[in-house]
């Protein structure tokens, strides 16, 4: 069985990074995450990730590149990141956050991020150190 793609978005604008809390399920609850969601069926991750941060976040986003890696997500799901350019909008907590932060270079480390976002975290992080 091939694993379903969960994808999500290091949004950043004006050299930050986006960072929202999860509001559910309990046992995510508090934790920071960079936003995204599940694929719909026939969807692509670049469409996925581009409607998943209209309805989670009211912005409109373009993917930039993806970054390198797919990240186990418990059975049956993985993880990949693109990084995603902030079009227009101000993000806000439409759904399944209830916070969020811009993070700048040297706080990326500010925030209790999910485990499994970790590594793309440090990825976005160096982009957003060295441009
Ligand atoms: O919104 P949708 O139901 O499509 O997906 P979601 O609930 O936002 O995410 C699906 C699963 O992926 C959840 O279990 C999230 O915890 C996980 N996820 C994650 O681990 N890291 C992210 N950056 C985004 C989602």
């Amino acid at each position: 069985m091939t694993d379903r793609v969960v994808v999500a978005g290091a949004v950043y604008s004006g050299g930050r990074l986006l960072a929202a809390r999860r509001s559910a399920p309990e046992e995510l609850a508090g934790r920071w995450e960079l936003p995204g969601g599940k694929l719909e069926p026939g969807e692509r991750p670049e469409q996925a990730l581009v409607r998943e941060l209209r309805e989670e976040l009211g912005v409109e986003t373009e993917p930039v590149a993806r970054i390198p890696g797919e990240w186990p997500l418990g059975p049956g799901y993985v993880l990949q990141v693109w990084t995603a350019r902030l079009l227009s909008g101000d993000p806000r907590p439409l759904e399944d956050h209830d916070e969020l932060r811009w993070l700048g270079p040297d706080e990326t480390d500010a925030v209790d991020w999910l485990d499994q976002d970790r590594p793309a975290v440090a990825e976005a992080a160096r982009l957003l150190r060295d441009g």
